[in-house]
């Protein structure tokens, strides 16, 4: 891994670290768009419009039409949901990010620099539901410097740091559809605990879940 240092997290990092942020989240939205045209209920609901249009109205413009604006509706839809997180971790945490993980015990964020620039960042905390546990977030890298491991030189950070401040285990989130964050976390060892829904009405019916992820710090030794 060629001229990457990891390193704490600086004020001036402020601005690429929001946008490494919104631009990984945004990523997901061609994958999340997929993953509602998969699900059979759409189908059903497409196929549906589309027979009971091209029935009634004896034209095939009408129903092709009309299917086009519900698709681009759900579209929005999704991108609505995405906006939505983005905007409440842009207002939380990464609003004051020195006061939310740098003075606070147990706490730190971490950004890779490559030549003077930051490429990849990442977080850890106690977590909200388990404060026994601490929870990695935050975790992105610029596409340009992907496959070069830094991800996993962040991950491994974060577990170093867990071990250190003498926490048993590292939870973490991810979202059905971030497939090659997947991998890396089984790459590195965490273990799938459970799958859920996502306690949002829209996120609900297009059957969108998040993973949680557990790496137990005591199994290594
Ligand atoms: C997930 C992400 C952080 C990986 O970053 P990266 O620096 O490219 O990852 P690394 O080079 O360290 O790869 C680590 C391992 O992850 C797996 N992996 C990562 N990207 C992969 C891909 N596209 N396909 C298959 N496996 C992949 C591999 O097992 C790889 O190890 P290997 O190269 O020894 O096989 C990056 O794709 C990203 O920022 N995505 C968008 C934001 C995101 O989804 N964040 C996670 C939110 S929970």
């Amino acid at each position: 891994m060629a001229n990457i240092q990891i390193r704490k997290y600086r004020h001036e990092d402020s601005e690429t670290v929001k946008e490494l942020f919104t631009s990984g989240m945004n990523e997901h939205l061609p994958s999340s768009f997929v993953h509602v045209l998969k699900q059979p209920l759409t189908q059903m609901f497409l196929m549906v419009t589309f027979c009971a249009l091209i029935t009634s109205s004896q034209s095939f413009l009408l129903p092709v039409l009309a299917v086009t604006l519900l698709l681009a509706g759900v579209r929005q839809m999704i991108v609505y949901m995405f906006n939505q997180y983005i905007d409440a971790s842009l207002k939380n945490d990464l609003n004051d990010i020195s006061e939310t993980y740098l003075q606070k015990n147990n706490s730190c964020f971490w950004v890779a620099e490559s030549d003077g620039q930051v490429v990849g960042t990442v977080a850890c905390l106690p977590a909200e539901n388990m404060p026994e546990f601490l929870e990695l977030k935050r975790m992105s890298v610029r596409r340009s410097h992907r496959g070069k491991g830094i991800a996993k030189s962040l991950c491994r950070t974060v577990a170093d740091f867990t071990r250190e401040s003498g926490f048993p285990a590292v939870i973490l989130y991810t979202s059905m559809v971030a497939t090659d964050a997947q991998k890396l976390y089984e790459h590195m060892g965490y273990k799938k605990m459970r799958q859920f829904p996502i306690p949002e009405f829209f996120a609900k019916i297009i059957n969108f879940t998040l993973i949680e992820y557990r790496l137990d710090l005591e199994e290594e030794k």
